[in-house]
């Protein structure tokens, strides 16, 4: 009785998270391409892959250099784009094709949710 209350919460769980599970599925790169950016502007010539995306192509429309990227997101508690870390690789926390995560929460734990 226990175990079957405990299976019919779960099951109501998936219901309600499906939904949100679908909207989770638009990565980063769907969100650009229906906003009409191509995939050539992620990565390089050639064919895409994971190899030639680079922080140059992202900054090309991200405020051009990573210091004026960090003057936009300057005001919260931490800037993640002006870190002990210094200017690294986007896809360390932006990813495109699967969820994003957050290179610092290797050895810290905090709790903002990378787009
Ligand atoms: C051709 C221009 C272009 C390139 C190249 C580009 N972006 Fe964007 N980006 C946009 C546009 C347009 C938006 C939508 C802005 C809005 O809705 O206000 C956006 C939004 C974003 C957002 C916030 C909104 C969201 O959907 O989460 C992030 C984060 C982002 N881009 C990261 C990146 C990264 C990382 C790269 C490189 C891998 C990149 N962008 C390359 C144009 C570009
Ligand atoms: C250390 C992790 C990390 C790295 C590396 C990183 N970002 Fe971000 N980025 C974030 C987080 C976290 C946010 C959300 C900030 C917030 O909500 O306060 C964000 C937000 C953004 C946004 C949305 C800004 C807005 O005003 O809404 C853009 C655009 C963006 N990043 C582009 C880039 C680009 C381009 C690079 C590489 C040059 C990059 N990021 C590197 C963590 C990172
Ligand atoms: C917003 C920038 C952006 C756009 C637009 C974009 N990509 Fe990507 N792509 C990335 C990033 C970042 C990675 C590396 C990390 C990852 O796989 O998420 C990547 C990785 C890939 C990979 C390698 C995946 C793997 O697992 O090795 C392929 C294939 C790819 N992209 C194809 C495409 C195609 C096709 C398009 C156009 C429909 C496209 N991408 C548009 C950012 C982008
Ligand atoms: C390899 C481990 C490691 C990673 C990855 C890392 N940090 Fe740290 N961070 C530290 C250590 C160690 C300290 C110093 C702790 C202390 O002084 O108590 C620190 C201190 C800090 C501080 C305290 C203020 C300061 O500058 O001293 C902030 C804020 C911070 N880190 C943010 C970040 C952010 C944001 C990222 C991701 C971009 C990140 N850290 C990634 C290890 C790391």
């Amino acid at each position: 009785m226990k175990f079957r209350t405990f299976a019919t919460a779960l099951l109501a769980g998936v219901f309600l998270a499906s939904p949100v599970l679908a909207a989770d599925q638009h990565f980063l790169a769907d969100r650009h391409v229906a906003k009409g950016v191509k995939c050539e502007s992620c990565h390089n010539p050639g064919a895409p892959s994971s190899k030639n995306v680079t922080p140059q192509n992202c900054l090309k429309c991200h405020g051009g250099s990573y210091e004026k990227l960090a003057e936009q997101t300057a005001g919260g508690d931490i800037n993640y784009h002006n870190t002990h870390l210094g200017p690294i690789a986007c896809t360390e926390c932006h990813q495109g094709h699967k969820p994003p995560k957050l290179v610092c929460d290797q050895c810290h734990e905090f709790s903002v949710k990378v787009p």
